[in-house]
């Protein structure tokens, strides 16, 4: 690394790309140093609101300039297998937006990139770094719930801007409720019950072509069982149920942003509410644990492998085929 801290790029200049970089300034490793845009003008407008020297328009440009480390992915859903593979042909280490990719193809194109620029790759999965999840994890691991055998787990809410062309919406752009909101609730249950041996699942494709909201039914080899829900349709609970054997643990509103869980004891009086707010907005945690491993020289995160964000994408491209959603960066 040529500088302490890593220097950090970011492609697109959307919502995402704003919270990702405010969270930077809360990183101990990481500092904000470049913007690319498909547009030179926005890239400046970004530059000078974020205060920064490095405006590029284009995204060729930030991928080969050699005074960046890293670069974040912060482009609409069909664009991050070809954002993140043109980065790592430039040698950068790569931390994509969720969903990793449209689908499994794409995903694999990107995890033999990775491999073969032997550069570092993660899907920015940023529910999974927080600390509450550092402390699920240990929980989960020291038996404290016993056995797992449910996860109740939604993600729905109703966007102000319903225009077909945006990228909820719109099926060029691989819109739907799923690969925005549905990945979150699957991706929990990946990390806290693995692969499921069945899925079923329900949609109701909307005008657009694209599934407004969702429901997801897995069941796994121990006969454990996951209920997920998606919907771009309305306000949900937006809360998680991991029920044991010995306890429960309730994730509070709301869980892709997790602050707040309780457990609860089974048949017991033992109910203890644990709060950790964030520092930061919270796309400082995804980013200090990417620094962490650039920085020790990592290709890829023991808290988000590359083979689980791979397995996640089948799951959803199997969801996607039972309903036969098809999008166009599928017949590529
Ligand atoms: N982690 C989270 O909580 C979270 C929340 C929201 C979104 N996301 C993810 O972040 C990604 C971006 O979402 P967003 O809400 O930031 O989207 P957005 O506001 O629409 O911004 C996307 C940016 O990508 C660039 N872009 C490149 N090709 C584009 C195209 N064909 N159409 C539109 N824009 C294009 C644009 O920047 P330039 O034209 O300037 O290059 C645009 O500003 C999505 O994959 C989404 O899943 C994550």
């Amino acid at each position: 690394m040529k500088d302490e801290k890593i220097r950090w790029g970011i492609i697109g200049t959307g919502r995402i790309a704003r919270a990702f970089a405010e969270g930077l300034k809360f990183t101990t490793n990481g500092v904000f140093k470049a913007i690319a845009s498909r547009d030179y003008e926005r890239a400046k407008l970004f530059a000078k609101e974020w205060n920064i020297d490095l405006a590029f328009g284009s995204y060729q440009e930030i991928a080969g300039s050699d005074e960046v480390d890293a670069i974040y992915i912060a482009t609409p859903h069909s664009s991050h297998a070809e954002n993140s593979i043109l980065s790592m042909q430039g040698g950068k280490a790569v931390l994509c937006e969720k969903p990793f990719a449209v689908n499994t193809k794409e995903v694999e194109s990107m995890i033999s990139e990775s491999k073969s620029q032997n550069v570092l790759l993660m899907e920015g999965m940023w529910s999974r770094f927080p600390p509450l999840m550092d402390l699920l994890r240990d929980w989960l691991d020291s038996g404290k719930l016993g056995e797992v055998r449910t996860l109740h787990a939604d993600f729905g809410f109703l966007p102000k801007d319903r225009n077909p062309q945006g990228r909820l919406f719109n099926p060029e752009l691989a819109g739907g409720s799923l690969l925005d909101l549905g990945i979150y609730p699957i991706s929990l249950a990946s990390m806290i019950l693995g692969k499921p041996s069945r899925i079923e699942t329900i949609a109701n494709i909307g005008e657009t072509g694209v599934d407004e909201q969702a429901a997801f039914l897995f069941s796994y080899t121990k006969g454990e069982i996951a209920m997920l829900l998606s919907s771009l349709e309305c306000e949900t609970r937006q809360e998680a149920f991991i029920s044991g054997s010995l306890g429960n643990v309730r994730i509070h509103k709301q869980c892709w942003k997790p602050q707040k869980m309780t457990f609860t004891e089974t048949n017991g009086s033992n109910v203890d509410t644990i709060e950790m707010p964030f520092t930061g907005n919270g796309f400082n945690y995804e980013a200090e644990s990417f620094g962490n491993l650039l920085l020790d020289g990592k290709k890829e995160s023991p808290i988000m492998p590359l083979n689980e964000s791979l397995e996640i994408m089948r799951q959803m491209d199997q969801i996607r085929r039972k309903w036969n959603l098809v999008y166009p960066m599928d017949k590529q």
